[in-house]
């Protein structure tokens, strides 16, 4: 069903509630998610993206009902080929075959790598390039390669002054009302920052340049409409200011322990350490996190907030705990700049985990101190000692 957002602009994607939670009549959320694809009717009709291919039917079906005749649509604009946001292109082209694509060349490698050379009419489109959609209105084009993959591009409709910025500025967060100021304010900030810890800050240098070149163009956005999560209208470039604040290397006045363990001693160790931060810097926030036990894009998050973290494990079979060894490869791959770390872990037997641990920390890109608590069995008051040394050194 479409929800009207400025003028003879659409909302017609799909929110995805989990759970859905209604606050009287301020807003309803849902930790689910919802890929926004919009539909434009001026002279000529547009359609920006689509939805994932499991909501397809409900979409083409909606889309159905909204227009009267599939065939109004006059081209549509891809401006990602993630699954997310082309999963309805097949059965769509399907009913109407021909309709102009407009998209980046990386966009037509990606479109055809997942659903095969199927003849669609691509229009490959360049940042500048623009698209005269009637009523003294234009699409501008503008490639966003790697935010977050080299396909994306992102697209401003002049008169409106909307930039459909596809994945750039969303969040994994369902907002019935779909704008920024009808959302609760605290979650949607967690949720955005989620969003760019997750997706974005492998990228952020990239991001970094492109919000210079987006600034140059001098585009005069009223709106940022991105592919999931809520529509900024009230301050959209509050948006913009937050993310060039986060690509700055980032970090707060914060320490994160995360640990997993196998007979709790590990644990009593993390537990030890995040005492020990408090009492030699009380004004630190200190956050422990059991890596098995929460979501790991929310510790990463934790990760990106904070200025040193420490990582736990014991020693397993000449190693470290599975969970830990595949928490630190996806820890790697977002690529955090400018932090510290510091390992610690029990042992029994051959001890290597504070070795292998300060090995990923490092080529992970972490500053990591020497200092480091590697406890035979359970800890003790000499291991406590050596927790004080390692707290003061990470501090
Ligand atoms: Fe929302 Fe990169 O897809």
């Amino acid at each position: 069903m479409r929800k009207q957002i400025k003028n003879n602009v659409s909302w017609v994607g799909y929110l995805d509630w989990e759970l859905q939670t209604f606050h009287g009549d301020e807003y309803s959320i849902g930790n689910g998610s919802s890929q926004n694809a919009y539909l434009i009717e001026e002279e000529k009709t547009i359609l920006v993206d689509t939805v994932w291919a499991p909501h397809r039917n409900e979409f083409i079906e909606n889309l159905k009902a909204e227009l009267g005749d599939l065939g109004k649509i006059d081209a549509i604009i891809v401006n990602h080929g993630e699954i997310d946001h082309s999963g309805s292109l097949t059965e769509l082209l399907r009913e109407i075959p021909g309709t102009p694509l407009y998209c980046t060349a990386n966009a037509v490698k990606s479109l055809e790598g997942q659903f095969g050379k199927q003849g669609w009419n691509f229009n490959v489109v360049k940042t500048g390039d623009s698209l005269e959609i009637g009523n003294g209105k234009k699409l501008i084009f503008i490639e966003m390669p790697m935010l977050h993959w080299p396909d994306s591009m992102a697209t401003f409709l002049t008169g409106d002054n909307i930039l459909f910025s596809m994945d750039a500025f969303g969040q994994h967060f369902a907002v019935g009302e779909l704008f920024n100021d009808k959302a609760d304010q605290c979650l949607l900030w967690k949720e955005a920052m989620k969003y760019f810890v997750n997706i974005l800050n492998p990228f952020a240098p990239m991001l970094t340049r492109k919000l210079a070149e987006l600034d140059k163009l001098a585009l005069p956005i009223e709106m940022i409409a991105p592919s999931h999560g809520v529509i900024w209208r009230d301050d959209p470039m509050q948006i913009v200011r937050k993310y060039a604040e986060w690509a700055a290397a980032y970090q707060e006045d914060q320490i994160t322990i995360a640990y997993d363990t196998m007979w709790q001693g590990t644990e009593k160790l993390a537990h030890r350490i995040a005492s020990e931060i408090h009492r030699l810097s009380p004004t630190t926030v200190v956050k422990v996190f059991n890596i098995s036990r929460t979501d790991k894009n929310d510790i990463m998050t934790e990760v990106f907030k904070s200025k040193a973290i420490l990582v736990g494990s014991p020693t397993e079979c000449n190693g470290i705990l599975s969970s830990v060894e595949g928490w630190l490869g996806f820890l790697k791959s977002l690529k955090f700049k400018g932090k510290k770390a510091a390992a610690f872990g029990c042992y029994g037997w051959s001890g290597e985990c504070v070795k292998i641990l300060q090995e990923r920390l490092a080529a992970a890109g972490f500053q990591v101190i020497p200092e480091a608590v590697k406890c035979l069995w359970n800890p003790g008051e000499e291991d406590y000692a050596a927790v004080t040394a390692m707290v003061e050194a990470i501090l």
